[in-house]
């Protein structure tokens, strides 16, 4: 098993073919659906640069759209989350209802051939499973067989009882997909996370890859807060168990060379009493991940110089890298 070739994770041609065939055409976590409860609350975001966002329509019905305005393109509503009446562009002014149909066009003069009802903002895809929504820009398989094995994974989780409480960004210089190999490997845990080595009984640490997902356990040895339980799903989400709650990330792309985390922290108790303990879980965490970025940076940096020819992976530790990239050379391929 040999690791990926460098121009993948240097190349912006990769990178385009990357935004197509793998972010533009699959299911994509944007957090809780509780985060777009009431009619006029929405979700705004990118996936690999493309604006996306989600809404509750009047009638209670979920739907997501391109956020770009049919007019001239202009993007709707900022990134985040916010409720609104209508959505408004912000150029012209060109008004939509909250399912996407153009009511007003304030100033536009007169012109025999426009009809309003053909100029909808884009619909794409939208799914809420187990509490989480998914958007999809392209729809080319359902959620479920995306979601492949994780389905029976989770099945005994009560994930949608638990309340999210913090949310986290993150951003580096590295390709997305060096964070991803280095998130489906523990044989890094030694070296880079001294404290999670300590805590854990490492001979016993196990990856095993499955349906679109690689599941990581470890026994713990000592006081961890995480419940030994690590799990990434394709192509580009987390989920990691602590007791008595979880966190998920997204794994998104800003460019070939950098790449944004959005993490999500999920607790069963989310009272005021209990948010100490949340914080310490949730600071913990944060210095863990922390922990992989400067060795993800210069790693980049290597495969960027011309100076690294592909090595041999751990065929023990190193399965989950190598299913990930050979699945994801057969999507890009496709393009
Ligand atoms: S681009 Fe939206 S109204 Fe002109
Ligand atoms: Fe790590």
């Amino acid at each position: 098993m040999q690791n990926l070739g460098p121009a993948y994770y240097t190349d912006p041609k990769v990178y385009e073919q990357e935004r197509r065939a793998v972010f533009w055409n699959s299911w994509q976590l944007l957090g809780p659906a509780s985060l777009v409860d009431s009619p006029g609350d929405y979700l705004a975001t990118e996936i690999a640069g493309a604006k996306v966002f989600a809404i509750r329509d009047h009638l209670g019905a979920l739907r997501a759209f391109r956020n770009v305005c049919r007019h001239r393109g202009a993007r709707l509503l900022p990134e985040g989350t916010g409720r609104c009446k209508k959505i408004r562009c912000p150029y012209h002014g060109w008004v939509y209802d909250l399912a996407g149909v153009l009511q007003r066009t304030p100033w536009f003069g007169n012109d025999p051939d426009f009809d309003r009802h053909n100029w909808p903002l884009g619909e794409i895809g939208l799914e809420v499973w187990r509490g989480l929504l998914f958007v999809s820009v392209h729809e080319s398989q359902t959620l479920d067989v995306q979601l492949g094995d994780v389905i029976g994974e989770l099945a005994a989780e009560p994930i949608e009882t638990y309340t999210l409480t913090d949310q986290r960004h993150l951003v580096f210089d590295a390709n997305w997909k060096i964070y991803t190999d280095n998130f489906v490997e523990g044989y890094h845990i030694p070296g880079i996370h001294p404290e999670f080595f300590a805590a854990v009984d490492y001979q016993y640490f196990e990856t095993t890859v499955h349906n679109n997902m690689v599941r990581m356990t470890a026994p713990l040895r000592k006081d961890l807060f995480y419940r030994g339980k690590w799990l990434w799903m394709w192509p580009n989400w987390t989920l990691s168990f602590f007791d008595g709650g979880m966190n998920t990330s997204r794994i998104n792309p800003l460019g070939h060379g950098r790449t944004e985390l959005l993490y999500h922290f999920y607790f069963a108790d989310a009272s005021d009493a209990g948010a100490a303990l949340r914080e310490e879980v949730i600071t913990r965490n944060m210095a863990v991940i922390e922990e992989d970025f400067e060795v993800c940076c210069e790693t980049q940096k290597n495969y960027a110089s011309g100076g690294y020819t592909p090595g041999v992976l751990s065929a023990h530790h190193e399965r989950g890298v190598y299913w990930f990239q050979e699945k994801l050379k057969e999507v890009i391929d496709r393009v």
